[in-house]
């Protein structure tokens, strides 16, 4: 980081106590219950929220204020076991529900007189952060609705600021995304805009650069010449949850494959950025993405797999003639001289054995001749991303006693073993703390989404040429 960013952080740093209202738009909405809400509880419990702060939840239902606060309440009830039962029902106080339609210029008067109303209650212009947590086809309509209401106009030129946050999935393909990102910044600032890819603000994911770049040991061996190849994987052993409409209208490869697991190859793969300043890391991440290559049609078949598991045209929501995959397998590779013909394995799926995320780091075998009687010798590096977040090494060492045999045995850092385990952030609640800072490192940029789906588009022109392959819940092992 730079003196220029370090100024800028630590002056975002007080503005973030700075009077604050967050408009959640869909927070009836799954992603609103099991990630948002819990963070911003976990934020407040732990006194990182500004002392002036109110949720608005913007939504179509009709809710009383106690209703809403009860439906609040019964939605987060197994996560608020985790909190103190006080900072709950002050946390509750704070978030106030206006009803209203997306579509509606009218509904938008409403919030915006109510944001006039805190505002008011507050003698100050607050900062606004409107959260996009509804499905992708009603961005458009919002961000229009956004801009032409003022509603994320700032306010004041000296304080108050107005940020916006965008779910993935960011666009359909190249096309929609490109027109997407037209859009917002046609009617916001760059610096206004905060694309969500959740994965980035983990902590287990932020860690592969600090450990890459902070162990010389390491640098020199990252390349072609002494690794294999790389395997990422995200299996989750769940099926829909009850989001099955949702998840039909995308498959593995636009839930996760474009943003999340592209992310981590973007982590493993990329150079070390010129500094730690946000610009620098999100240029070396886009960098590296840009330079996957394009899979062609004819090798297809022999580079992706997709499958679907048996029982998943019977969730709720989704077609029961879907074609939706809910498993993905495939090759990606580099066009960069440091990874000259090293595959990268990506492999996603729901109702898998088990849920694990990590990415296997899989060195050449030694060529020593010495320890031939022995099998394969590979060592891995395991980057586990969740759940027992840590690092792992795969080693060899002469077995104890006569003769030339070797062993595996592993190192191991598990971050469950680091005192301060209970308190490290969640993703979302890193997330929040980073729009309130302005700090945009752990958000996705322009560059990194386009370069993202120019991979991923022409995969997608093809699809429904592969094979959907059934497989049975719970039959992929997970290595
Ligand atoms: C979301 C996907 O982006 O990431 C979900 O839409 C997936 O399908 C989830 O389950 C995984 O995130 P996490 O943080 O639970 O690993």
């Amino acid at each position: 980081m730079d003196n220029t960013d370090e100024t800028i952080l630590q002056s975002e740093q007080q503005t973030a106590l700075h009077p604050t209202i967050f408009v959640i738009f869909g927070i009836t909405g799954d992603l609103a219950s099991r990630k948002l809400l819990p963070a911003l509880l976990s934020l407040y419990s732990k006194g990182m929220l500004p002392k002036r702060f109110s949720i608005i939840g913007f939504s179509r239902r009709p809710f009383s204020r106690e209703e809403f606060r009860d439906f609040i309440r019964s939605k987060l009830n197994i996560r608020f076991g985790q909190f103190r039962e006080e900072d709950v029902k002050h946390f509750l106080d704070h978030i106030i529900y206006v009803r209203g339609l997306f579509d509606q210029v009218d509904s938008y008067r409403l919030l915006a007189a109510k944001l006039t109303e805190v505002d008011k209650s507050w003698g100050q212009c607050s900062n606004k952060l409107f959260h996009l947590s509804v499905p992708p086809d009603l961005y458009e309509g919002i961000l229009h609705k956004l801009h032409d209401s003022k509603l994320a106009t700032p306010c004041s030129d000296e304080t108050g600021w107005s940020r916006i946050l965008i779910e993935k999935p960011f666009g359909n393909d190249t096309k929609t995304a490109q027109s997407l990102d037209a859009l917002l910044a046609k009617l916001f600032k760059e610096k206004q805009i905060f694309r969500i890819d959740h994965y980035l603000a983990k902590e287990s994911l932020q860690n592969i650069l600090a450990f890459r770049f902070s162990n010389s040991m390491f640098e020199p061996v990252w390349n072609a010449k002494y690794i294999d190849r790389i395997h990422i994987k995200l299996f989750e052993s769940g099926g829909m949850n009850g989001r099955g409409k949702f998840y039909d209208s995308l498959g593995a490869i636009r839930d996760v494959g474009q943003n999340h697991m592209l992310m981590m190859l973007a982590l493993v793969a990329m150079d070390k950025p010129e500094s730690l300043s946000s610009g620098d890391i999100r240029t070396a991440r886009a960098r590296v993405l840009k330079k996957l290559e394009a899979i062609s049609p004819r090798s297809l078949v022999d580079k992706v797999t997709r499958g679907q598991y048996i029982g998943y045209i019977s969730e709720e929501g989704v077609a029961p003639d879907s074609k939706t995959e809910t498993y993905v397998r495939m090759e990606a590779k580099l066009a960069l001289s440091r990874w000259k013909n090293v595959p990268f394995y990506i492999e996603t799926g729901k109702a898998t054995a088990e849920t694990k995320t990590e990415i296997d780091v899989y060195f050449k075998n030694t060529e020593n001749k010495k320890y031939e009687h022995d099998p394969i010798k590979q060592n891995i590096l395991t980057f586990r991303i969740q759940p027992d977040e840590g690092i792992k090494i795969r080693f060899f060492v002469k077995t104890p006693g006569n003769g030339l045999r070797t062993e595996a045995k592993t190192l191991k850092f598990r971050y469950s073993d680091v005192p301060s385990f209970g308190m490290i952030p969640d993703d979302y609640e890193r997330l929040i703390n980073d729009v309130f800072i302005g700090d945009q490192t752990l958000f996705a940029s322009t560059d990194e989404i386009m370069a993202s789906w120019k991979f991923i588009t022409p995969i997608l022109e093809h699809w429904n040429k592969l094979p959907l392959k059934k497989y049975s819940k719970g039959a992929i092992e997970v290595e």
